[in-house]
């Protein structure tokens, strides 16, 4: 496995596969755990050539001290990469990726960008994932780009971003990825006081709560939403979002129909914020 810090770099080492083969690309901002890796073995089934990036992309970060308290472990990560079989790990500088005089930005519209994440991170959020998404896909050009289901919202900004903007990338949702007690798998798990990562199961509880209520015939939004809320009240847990979204527009909706829904959570547990979902379809979980 190779590091590359430059595109020209990652294109030469690249040049050899396109046109007989298929390259994956893993896009991460490191602190590899294995949601992650679960999206670099689907990609590497799948591709000729997996390429996985790790960038700490300033752009996406509405708050300073987050990025500054974002973990960083390059050579774990490294070495996690190379025991899926990354081919090879994209790590460059910040000023590759937004030399001197950088000015493009990525920008989408509507209730995708601006609901749950976009209304509590600020729209700035999504322009930034959009833009270095697109960065992305430009320097690496993959056939397919591996997205975990935890960021559901993040997902479907992608999809939409790459139909919008015809590019040729296939994007591929992996489920989440949840320790054995529920907690879906983040980078951010590890900031967790060991009293604070036992409270943080509850919030997977919470979804499964809802889901429970779905399979049981409740489809109100209010009912559902209630079942999950109750579930974090009880364990004291402070709730930035919670909400039931159809899971195409991500605009609220009052009850379960025929199409899938999203219900997402976005949580701080000492000082540390959480999201996850689930998605609910009328008279059963998914
Ligand atoms: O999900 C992430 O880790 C980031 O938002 C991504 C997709 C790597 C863009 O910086």
């Amino acid at each position: 496995m190779r590091i590359v810090r430059t595109v020209a770099d990652l294109r030469a080492a690249l040049a050899p596969v396109r046109g007989s083969g298929s390259v994956g690309l893993v896009p991460t901002m490191g602190a590899l755990h294995d949601g992650h890796l679960e999206l670099a073995r689907q990609a590497r089934a799948d591709n000729d050539a997996v390429v996985l990036s790790i960038f700490v992309n300033p752009t996406q970060f509405n708050d300073p001290s987050d990025l500054a308290a974002y973990p960083r472990d390059e050579g774990k990560d490294v070495d996690l990469a190379a025991s899926v079989g990354v081919d090879y790990v994209f790590a460059p500088e910040v000023t590759e990726v937004y030399p001197p005089g950088f000015s493009a930005t990525v920008t989408l519209h509507g209730p995708i960008v601006e609901a749950l994440e976009g209304a509590h991170r600020g729209v700035g959020h999504f322009q930034g994932v959009t833009t270095v998404v697109a960065k992305l896909f430009g320097m690496v050009s993959p056939d397919r780009a591996y997205f975990g289901q935890k960021d559901a919202q993040q997902v479907r900004v992608v999809q939409a971003m790459v139909a919008d903007l015809n590019i040729p990338t296939q994007i591929v949702v992996v489920s989440t990825v949840r320790e054995p007690d529920g907690l879906a798998m983040s980078s951010r798990n590890r900031r967790l006081s060991p009293f604070d990562r036992a409270r943080a199961a509850h919030v997977a509880e919470a979804l499964r709560a809802a889901e429970l209520a779905a399979a049981g015939g409740i489809s109100d939004a209010w009912s559902l939403l209630h079942s999950a809320r109750k579930v974090l009240t009880d364990n004291a847990i402070d709730v930035e979002y919670l909400e039931l979204v159809d899971a195409d527009t991500f605009r609220p909706i009052p009850v379960l129909v025929t199409g899938p829904a999203v219900l997402a959570v976005a949580v701080v547990i000492g000082g540390t914020r959480l999201i996850d979902n689930v998605v609910l379809r009328q008279g059963s979980a998914s």
